[in-house]
């Protein structure tokens, strides 16, 4: 496996690789790898001849007062565990090396204005541009993102289609630990009692999938859920939405395929969660 830190040498790599006619898939992350970047490795392993890792924590998805400096970092444990998985190529850029003062952005209407995008308005503005940019230096065949980051995975796809990036996004499916918490690089923020804590979330998931299916409305589905969150102390509801699940617009009732989000703090640690529905 190769470790590169330069878009240069990525880029030299990557025409080498498409000379010999192959395929390549790019999974973009920021490190501190678990089960859940896992899952999308193993997948880009299967379907890609080449599987290239990014491990980028982007300042510019991180708004002023968010956490930036305490994310975790552990690049020799991520470089280990991307060997192990068969990764062909490791990008770990410094900031520097990807933000020269820049003045272009890559940005999207609409789609970022709901859930995260209320609570965190530059976020999916510092994503999408990082995530076009990593297209646009491996060249990727498929990029693949987990369903963990819901909104995130419908603006890329919603991004892919609008600026015609010729790639296909594959959306994978969320992993959990075993008693439900969705796996989180955020989760190592936790204590002991914020861990119990934490498990409201997946508990509102699993309530509101038991609704949904019983044919509930918006409103039926989402004042339970809110209520398994509100009776543990230590959370604070972010919110707690079903919206259309391309337009991530607010929805009343479930006509078409709905996703049902939420974001919960936990002590200071904003985790969230979801569940999609289609009709
Ligand atoms: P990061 O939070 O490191 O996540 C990288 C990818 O792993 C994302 O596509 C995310 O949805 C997926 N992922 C995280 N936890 C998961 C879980 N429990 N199950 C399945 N997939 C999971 O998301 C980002 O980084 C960044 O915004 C990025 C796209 C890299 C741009 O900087």
């Amino acid at each position: 496996m190769k470790v590169t830190t330069t878009v240069l040498e990525t880029r030299q790599l990557v025409k080498e690789w498409k000379k010999e006619g192959k395929s390549i898939g790019l999974v973009p992350t920021m490190g501190f790898l678990h089960e859940g970047h896992a899952s999308l490795i193993a997948r880009a392993r299967k379907e890609n001849d080449i599987v290239v890792v990014s491990d980028f924590v982007n300042p510019t998805q991180f708004g002023p007062n968010e956490d930036l400096e305490a994310y975790p970092r552990d690049f020799e444990r991520d470089s280990a565990l991307c060997e192990s998985l068969g990764a062909d190529l490791i990008f770990h850029p410094e900031p520097e090396e990807m933000y020269h003062d820049p003045c272009a952005f890559v940005s999207i209407d609409t789609l970022s204005e709901t859930l995260c995008g209320k609570t965190r308005p530059i976020h999916f503005k510092g994503v999408c541009t990082v995530v076009s940019k990593l297209f646009h230096i491996v060249a990727p065949d498929r990029a693949y993102f987990g369903q963990k980051d819901a909104q995130q995975l419908a603006i890329i796809k919603k991004m892919v289609l609008d600026l015609n990036f010729d790639l296909e996004v594959i959306g994978c499916p969320i992993v959990r630990e075993e008693d439900g918490l969705a796996k989180s690089s955020r989760n190592t923020y936790l204590s002991q009692e914020e861990r119990k804590a934490a498990l409201c979330l997946s508990k509102a998931v699993k309530k509101g999938q038991e609704l949904i299916q019983a044919g509930c409305s918006a409103e039926a589905v989402l004042a339970p859920m809110r209520a398994i969150i509100e009776a543990e102390p230590l959370a604070k509801i972010d919110y707690v939405s079903m919206v259309d699940a391309l337009t991530m617009q607010p929805v009343e009732n479930v006509e078409k395929d709905v996703l049902v989000a939420m974001a919960v703090y936990i002590g200071k640690t904003r985790l969230i969660d979801n569940f999609s529905y289609e009709v």
